[in-house]
């Protein structure tokens, strides 16, 4: 395998990704509508690795421009991330929700079967199992309904892409359930870059830090944990991406469709990750108790022993390295990436 079409590539976990298959002699072929990622993020991955990968601006929902992409390249896997992601935006606009990330999973795949491209790895998420019934979560605990419209557009494509598996056994695809992605690319040069407000924690704290936010709402001190607040696993995303590369080489074996948790294993509380934060980065963050937010569950972590067991993949970064990353990746571009 060798040529590996990653859509959304230009995203957060995207880039990282493109990033961690470039390293490992793979050539990443990127599609992206830059509908919540910037063409600079290209320049900046030409910067750390001095590759700069074969781009292509396109709405991977329209088909006809989709497939110019499978008609100029032999694609050996693709790794689709592009979609929607946002949990509260998608309450407010469930068809664009539904319309773009099913749409997207269903090009691909028919593209997939059209060009006789048989690996497949798709951008998951923990969402999937709903109000955890027991934590940590194993990748055989029910798939409930999700908590709001994003949530269940994964729900709805890991089903697709099930049934998709039976109706050719041929196929290899992953479903990958990834945790809390935090952190940047320890150069500073990639990160987390959301348009307006943050709505995830460590985008938020980082603002504060440097001054941008006056100071974090904590939402929620009276759920069932140690200290009253949320539990998260946490994931370094350069850990997510390598996880995917490692997913790419049990694809190669043809395991048929896999199922992953990308997390730690760990789970941290918010105000754990924020004394972390103020431990590796030397600031204060100023914070206050808010009620709790709609949607969110008390307790969300991985096991992930059958990632490291199938894989060999496991998390090498701890907390602090994201904090510290998140952090630097924050001062060298206090507007984000122009
Ligand atoms: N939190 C705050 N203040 C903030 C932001 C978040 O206290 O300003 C708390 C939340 O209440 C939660 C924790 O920090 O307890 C993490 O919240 P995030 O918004 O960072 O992440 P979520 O766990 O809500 O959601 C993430 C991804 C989703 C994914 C989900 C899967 O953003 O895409 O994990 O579990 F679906």
């Amino acid at each position: 395998m060798k040529n590996i079409l990653v859509t959304g590539g230009l995203g957060f976990i995207g880039s990282e990704t493109v990033i961690a298959l470039l390293e490992k002699g793979y050539q990443p072929i990127i599609v992206d509508d830059l509908y919540n990622a910037k063409l600079a993020v290209l320049d900046r991955i030409e910067t750390i690795t001095h590759v700069r990968p074969k781009f292509y601006e396109v709405d991977v929902t329209d088909q006809a421009k989709t497939e110019k992409i499978f008609q100029e390249n032999q694609i050996d896997a693709v790794i689709h991330f592009a979609g929607y992601k946002a949990v509260g935006e998608s309450v407010y606009k469930p068809i664009e929700y539904y319309r773009n990330n099913l749409d997207s999973a269903l090009v691909i795949v028919d593209l997939m079967r059209k060009y006789g491209v048989k690996n497949l790895i798709f951008s998951s998420s923990a969402t999937v199992y709903g109000v955890p019934e027991r934590v940590p979560l194993v990748e055989t605990d029910p798939v409930s309904e999700a908590t709001n419209p994003y949530g269940e557009t994964k729900v709805m494509i890991e089903r697709i892409l099930k049934d998709v598996y039976k109706a050719d056994p041929t196929l290899n695809i992953a479903l990958l359930r990834y945790f809390n992605p935090i952190g940047a690319h320890p150069s500073g040069l990639l990160g987390e870059d959301p348009n307006g407000i943050p709505n995830n924690l460590l985008p938020y704290v980082s603002q504060v830090a440097i001054g941008k936010l006056k100071c974090l709402k904590v939402f929620g001190n009276d759920y069932p944990t140690p200290d009253g607040t949320g539990v998260r696993d946490f994931i370094h995303v350069v850990d997510l991406a390598e996880g995917h590369v490692a997913t790419l080489k049990k694809l190669e074996q043809n395991p048929g469709l896999v199922i992953y948790n990308l997390g730690t294993g760990k789970g941290t509380t918010v105000l754990e990750l924020v004394h972390a934060f103020e431990e590796a980065n030397h600031v204060k963050i100023p914070y206050v108790i808010a009620p709790r937010r709609e949607g969110d569950v008390a307790v969300n972590y991985a096991n992930c022993d059958k990632a490291y067991r199938e894989l060999g993949w496991k998390a090498r970064f701890t907390i602090a390295d994201a904090c510290r990353d998140a952090y630097h990746f924050q001062k060298m571009n206090p507007n984000g990436i122009q």
